[in-house]
């Protein structure tokens, strides 16, 4: 179904820039936005968007259907009330900064939160979404995972999904509480995978390899151990994946006994590195 949108977007940084120019390339003409950033940096050329310095500058009759928070999270709270008067239109109000929770955006729009179930229903009808995507949202190849206090209306829903689904894919997750978990696995996962290709390229040059010769190797690795496992999804798990390339005493099979050595091996390490944040996604929503 072709989506028409008309979209006030705060914050144009580097997610906001991507969000941005992904709606324009999947929305064309069906995008009608505004964007409030003080000094807008990710800014598509020639796209027709409209930008204003701040929230106080837009006309004051404006009423978008969908309001895309793109600040950091010390921002958001503050920005909140300053939204109420362009609200009359009941928009989905998508935030995506981390850590800021669906009660903490209905009290910052002056909601009464009298729990979950209430937050969708509250009196002016704003529909409240929070979101988490990641890094490679960038290049329209992020998972945006989301939830919403209760379930959205389909119009409202399809909407959601065309804004989120511009930075690659997104998941609606039942449960708020899941978004911890979320941001210490596709939150946080580019960087430990980043990581990763630093170890490996690390371990190259150990081996004799040049730099150049060990970035290209892992590079290639990656990006093509990463599309295979995507395109054979549903058809074969990663780890059937894995014991096809494993010869039995072979020389993947010696990498893999290092890597699989308990209790010191890499499921222990992941495990205790995603709990680690984890662990710290709740404190900060805890001091946030
Ligand atoms: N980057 C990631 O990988 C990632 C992943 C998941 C979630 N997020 C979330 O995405 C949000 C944005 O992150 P980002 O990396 O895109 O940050 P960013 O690059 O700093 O972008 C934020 C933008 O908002 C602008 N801004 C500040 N105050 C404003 C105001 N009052 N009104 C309108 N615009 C304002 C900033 O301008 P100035 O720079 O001039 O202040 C900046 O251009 C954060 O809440 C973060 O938690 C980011």
């Amino acid at each position: 179904m072709a989506q028409s949108i008309n979209l006030l977007q705060i914050g144009c940084g580097q997610m906001g820039g991507a969000m941005l120019a992904g709606m324009l390339a999947s929305l064309g003409r069906g995008l009608t936005a505004r964007v409030v950033d003080p000094q807008p940096r990710h800014v598509p050329q020639d796209s027709g968007v409209s930008f204003y310095h701040q929230l106080g500058d837009l006309p004051a009759d404006y009423a978008p259907d969908v309001v895309v928070l793109a600040v950091k999270p010390q921002q958001v709270m503050e920005l909140l009330p300053q939204l109420t008067p362009y609200l009359s239109a009941k928009p989905v109000v998508i935030s995506i900064a981390a850590g800021i929770t669906l009660a903490q955006l209905a009290q910052g729009l002056g909601k009464d939160s009298l729990g979950h179930n209430a937050l969708a229903d509250a009196a002016d009808g704003v529909y409240l979404v929070r979101a988490m995507p990641n890094l490679p949202a960038v290049i329209g190849q992020g998972i945006t995972a989301w939830c919403t206090a209760s379930p959205l209306p389909p119009m409202v829903q399809a909407r959601v999904e065309a804004v989120l689904g511009s930075m690659g894919h997104s998941l609606l997750v039942q449960d708020e509480g899941a978004m911890d978990a979320v941001t210490a696995i596709s939150g946080s996962g580019p960087a430990y995978l980043f990581y990763l290709a630093e170890c490996l390229m690390a371990a190259a040059q150990d081996l004799g390899l040049s730099a150049e010769v060990a970035e290209t190797l892992v590079l290639q690795t990656l990006a093509g151990s990463g599309q295979l496992l995507r395109q054979r999804q549903g058809d074969c798990s990663a780890t059937e994946l894995r014991q096809q390339v494993t010869s039995p005493a072979g020389t993947t099979a010696a990498a893999l006994g290092v890597l699989m050595q308990s209790p010191h091996g890499l499921a222990e390490l992941m495990a205790a590195a995603t709990a680690a944040a984890h662990h710290r996604s709740i404190e900060l929503r805890a001091v946030g």
